[in-house]
């Protein structure tokens, strides 16, 4: 596997990153994981823009990524990935490698660059019949709204969903959901989308953008409130949303079933739009 860093194409298992990396030790970093379908990026700006808006957040010496859309072309081009039907590239930027100290590094610190790709095969069984999900306490920082690489709440939410036998765990704060471990949620109720409002606990994703815009062209009123717990066991239908898991419905969670415990028709029909947008 060919991967990229700091301006390097190598061999993914020559890849030698610092220990000194501040992403090693102060989890000091930003990524975006960028979807291909038949050789095509879905919304690479988007996830540039989200990328560069995090790092002037965490101020980085560096806020623009000019290589970002050819370093993800060329690693597709390089793994041959152009002929698969789906790829990722993970694309990931930390403040580099200084000396560990919590003062930033001084300014003239090259930020460390690393990004590799691969083949990805969506979930089609849990997309087809649906799957479970766990609520669990948001014990996340106050800027969830940043795609930061320090993800230990969220991997540890997420593998206590799979231990209960479910997908995705739902962050709940002070009684409203959030978001999953790694990805936006939204319920429907009496055929009308809702999703949680963009706040500091809830990343703006680029895929539950392209999904408010499909219900916008299907007539379908999106309304971006908050989402109570009852609300949300109460609701008919429920999905979850973004890069990796498309749309997936989500048809039980903490045991109890969603509408009729089947992927709703709504949901099915947003399912369908969003194959037709990215294929
Ligand atoms: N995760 N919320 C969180 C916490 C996420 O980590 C993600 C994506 C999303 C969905 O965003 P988008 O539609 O832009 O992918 C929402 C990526 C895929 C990951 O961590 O692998």
């Amino acid at each position: 596997m060919i991967a990229f860093l700091n301006g390097q194409y190598l061999a993914k298992d020559r890849v030698c990153i610092s220990p000194d990396d501040r992403g090693f030790l102060f989890a000091d970093g930003l990524y975006e994981v960028v979807r291909f379908y038949h050789n095509r990026p879905f919304r690479l700006r988007e996830h540039r823009q989200r990328l560069e808006n995090g790092a002037r957040e965490l101020r980085f010496n560096r806020c623009e990524f000019p290589e970002f859309d050819e370093v993800l072309m060329n690693l597709i081009e390089k793994n041959r990935l152009e002929k698969v039907e789906s790829a990722i590239v993970y694309f990931q930027v930390t403040r580099g490698a200084a000396p560990r100290s919590h003062r930033f590094p001084p300014p003239e610190t090259p930020l460390t660059v690393y990004a590799f790709a691969r083949e990805f095969f969506s979930a089609v069984e849990e997309q087809e019949n649906g799957a479970g999900a766990i609520l669990v306490e948001d014990d996340r920082w106050g800027h969830c709204d940043l795609k930061t690489i320090a993800l230990l709440p969220n991997t540890l939410a997420h593998q206590k969903a799979r231990d209960a036998g479910a997908v995705e765990a739902l962050f709940v704060r002070e009684g409203l959901i959030q978001e999953g471990t790694h990805s936006n949620v939204a319920v429907v109720k009496g055929g009308i989308f809702y999703t949680p409002p963009l706040t500091r606990h809830v990343l703006p994703g680029i895929t539950r953008q392209a999904v408010i815009e499909l219900c916008r062209e299907a007539d379908i009123e999106v309304k971006e409130a908050a989402i109570s717990k009852n609300f949300l066991l109460e609701a008919d239908e429920v999905m979850i949303i973004g890069t990796t898991v498309e749309i997936t419905p989500i048809v039980r969670i903490d045991g109890k079933l969603i509408g009729s415990g089947r992927p709703g028709p709504l949901t099915q029909q947003l399912q369908t739009a969003l194959f037709r947008l990215t294929h």
